[in-house]
């Protein structure tokens, strides 16, 4: 699944025909990322229906390439302003922002053109890739994205960082879970229980990373940390305290994994993904 996942992505790039652009394109995503949320697309369809098509593989590159284009935008100067991620120095410190901001730009539209393309070959998908865009745009991560930088520098509460974590790293986790039961032809009652694994895990996954900005290293995250108090973030640590943290945490990944195991399944790859997702060190 990962060899797919990475060969694909690779050709799709290759496609580019700028070679400054492609350099920095390639440079983010081949940079060595966890390539968790298409593992999770491809799981969630295998689940469904015992299978993938490459047109799911498609859709789980494309589900990265809009990952990878929100991380080398939250490293920018005006928001992140990080020197480094997945090891190497950020998009901006390597091209300087202008091809930073553009390289983001090409891998979410060439993501777009990619699933554009299944669903060509495939109509049925079209709903997968509506989800993939809602959760993307101004009511998914971006909207996130949004509110995460209008409480910086100022208090939120719980419930304000809750909406934080929902949108701006939930959205793509969920989508992960939906689009692929959707591209595995799920009934609505599965599509909608899959949603709501992928609510959970991506609610979870947020606040490890917020976890891990004050307890690991840079070595073993490969970005930085302490990078949250520094911008002054709102964090689940910042709000909840560390132990909270930690045990909230082991609720929320517990209480997905029991509803994950509800749910019928062909194949125990997604189970396998989800726990590596929970018992991630970085
Ligand atoms: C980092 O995501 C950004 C967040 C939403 C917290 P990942 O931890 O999945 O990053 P990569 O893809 O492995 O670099
Ligand atoms: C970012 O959250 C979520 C995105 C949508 C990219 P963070 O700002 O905490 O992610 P990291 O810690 O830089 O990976
Ligand atoms: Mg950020
Ligand atoms: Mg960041
Ligand atoms: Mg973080």
């Amino acid at each position: 699944m990962r060899d797919q996942i990475e060969a694909r992505l690779q050709t799709l790039l290759d496609n580019c025909q700028e070679p400054s652009l492609k350099e920095a394109m390639s440079y983010s995503v081949s940079a060595g990322g966890k390539r968790l949320r298409p593992l999770l697309l491809l799981g969630a369809c295998e689940a469904v229906s015992g299978q993938f098509s490459q047109n799911a593989v498609d859709f789980a590159c494309a589900l990265e390439m809009i990952h990878t284009y929100s991380l080398i935008h939250d490293d920018l100067p005006a928001m992140d302003n990080d020197d480094m991620r997945r090891g190497k120095p950020t998009s901006h410190k390597q091209f300087g922002e202008a091809m930073a901001i553009l390289a983001g730009d090409a891998l979410l539209n060439r993501a777009f053109e990619t699933m554009i393309h299944a669903c060509v070959d495939d109509p049925k998908l079209i709903n997968a890739m509506r989800v993939i865009a809602v959760a993307s745009g101004d009511s998914g991560m971006i909207a996130g994205q949004v509110i995460d930088m209008h409480f910086q520098h100022k208090k939120a509460d719980g419930d304000a960082l809750f909406n934080i974590h929902s949108l701006k790293t939930g959205a793509l986790f969920a989508a992960a879970f939906e689009a692929g039961a959707l591209i595995g032809e799920g009934d609505d009652s599965y599509v909608q229980s899959m949603k709501d694994v992928g609510v959970k895990i991506g609610r979870a996954f947020q606040i490890l990373d917020d976890l891990l900005d004050v307890t690991a290293t840079q070595e073993t995250l490969g970005k930085p940390t302490g990078s949250d108090s520094r911008n002054e973030k709102n964090t689940y640590v910042s709000i909840h305290g560390l132990e909270a943290a930690k045990s909230d945490y082991n609720k929320i990944s517990i209480e997905a994994l029991a509803t994950l195991d509800q749910l019928p399944q062909k194949t125990l790859t997604l189970r396998t993904i989800v726990q590596q997702v929970i018992d991630r060190t970085y």
